[in-house]
């Protein structure tokens, strides 16, 4: 379905040729500091989807994503502008709380060029740690993205550091075109190409290496449901679009960019939109049956694919997994929602008498149908309760909905009355 209406206009053309040429030099250069990453299949998902997908890596990129490719590019050219006018680079500045932050922390530690970046004070302390880690100075500033980028702004012009624009620039499209031009040389003319979208820098580079090479490639932009700015902004909707939080936050932009629009609109063929059971869904696919560990924003192709919002008619598909710096305490959220959602975790809510062997009993039926008890939580002073009554909460690992069934019914043959928590 495709929603907006292709214009070949001779502006976007013109920066297409631009970031291409560009990756050509990037593609040249990239390599001395970031990892080729993985391309590779899954026997699993291949038999779900119907097709041959191939996962292309980037979660196992320096930094844990492919925004170091761009922010490397990017300072590489600067150095050069600089060199040609004989003047030293003073330094750049990114203002970002997510992978935007490292890569351009990393790639200006490789060239040996100080680097500052703004976070809102809201930034966690993981992201925080990691950014420093790459040897680049913190500023925490403001508590949303808007007022660090105004600091951000401030500091370029104060101490003449070049701000580092996380999308809306040729150079940064050109170093994420690496991975398009990754993927064709080892897959001359794959079917379709699965990438995710926030401000739209990534599928920008990877369209125009990809379209210039294999033409007919397809090429499929994913958005979560909750923040799919992009695709309000080609219908020209933005005045619409209102931005709500989603697992995918690497993708959570709040415009996306006026270059990399021009360059959607003329190369992407379709953009579909997920929910956010089916990125939860896909980040547990990809850690349990392709022991990946993806975050949402990595995610997304796997949801459109899972979630068969869209569906490939031939082979080979390529999937752009494109980080997997996501937060513990989010990962095992996720992980604890989807056993619970297979039934693989299961709550049991019912009332018992309070009196000695009571709960024994109810613990001797769940054992011997294989569940795992996790924890047990009572209630006494529920005054719906019967004095004589206690409410009492079980949370066991199971293989089967089926073994949970049984002892429900085991339970209730001997006069215990549970329920599954829904
Ligand atoms: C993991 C991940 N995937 C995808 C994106 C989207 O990239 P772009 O903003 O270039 O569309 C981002 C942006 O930061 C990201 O961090």
């Amino acid at each position: 379905m495709i929603i907006w209406v292709m214009k070949f206009t001779s502006d976007a053309l013109s920066l297409i040729d631009e970031v291409y040429n560009l990756s050509l030099e990037a593609k040249k250069i990239i390599h001395q500091y970031v990892h080729k990453t993985p391309l590779i299949t899954n026997m699993t998902l291949n038999n779900i989807v119907g097709r041959t997908v191939y996962l292309k890596l980037e979660n196992m990129q320096k930094t844990g994503s492919f925004k170091v490719r761009g922010a490397l590019f990017k300072i590489y050219k600067l150095i050069q502008e600089y060199k040609s006018r004989g003047e030293p680079l003073p330094g750049v500045v990114a203002a970002s709380s997510g992978n935007h932050a490292q890569g351009v922390a990393y790639a200006a530690r490789m060239f040996g060029i100080p680097a500052i970046i703004v976070m809102p004070k809201t930034a966690s302390a993981t992201k925080i740690n990691a950014t420093k880690s790459y040897g680049a100075q913190v500023v925490l500033h403001g508590e949303i993205y808007d007022e660090a980028y105004e600091k951000a702004i401030e500091i370029s012009r104060s101490k003449n550091y070049v701000f580092i624009h996380p999308y809306d620039d040729p150079m940064v499209m050109a170093g994420q075109a690496t991975i398009g031009h990754e993927i064709i040389d080892e897959i001359s003319n794959p079917a379709a190409v699965l990438v995710p979208i926030g401000g739209g820098g990534l599928i920008s580079g990877i369209a125009v290496a990809i379209k210039k090479r294999s033409p007919s490639t397809k090429i499929i932009g994913v958005q979560p449901e909750n923040a799919a700015g992009m695709l309000y902004m080609l219908n020209n909707k933005l005045n619409e679009y209102i931005p709500r939080p989603s697992i995918a936050d690497g993708v959570m932009v709040k415009k996306p960019g006026d270059l990399t629009s021009k360059i959607v609109r003329e190369l992407v063929d379709d953009i579909v939109i997920v929910d956010e059971e089916s990125i939860s869904y896909a980040i547990n696919f990809l850690l349990e049956r392709a022991k990946i560990i993806a975050e949402g924003a990595g995610a997304l192709p796997i949801a459109a694919l899972l979630s068969k919002r869209y569906t490939p008619l031939k082979d080979p598909v390529i999937a752009v997994i494109s980080g997997g710096n996501i937060d513990p305490t989010l990962l095992s959220r996720i992980i604890i929602h989807e056993l619970a959602k297979d039934h693989r975790l299961v709550s049991i809510v019912g009332e018992l008498m309070d009196r000695p062997g009571e709960l024994g009993k109810v613990i001797e039926v769940l054992a011997r149908h294989g569940l795992n008890i996790v924890d047990i939580r009572h209630d006494r002073w529920d005054p719906r309760l019967l004095p004589s009554m206690a409410k009492l909460e079980i949370i066991f690992e199971a293989k089967t909905l089926t073994d949970v069934e049984e002892a429900l019914r085991e339970l209730r043959s001997k006069g215990f009355k549970f329920i599954i928590k829904s």
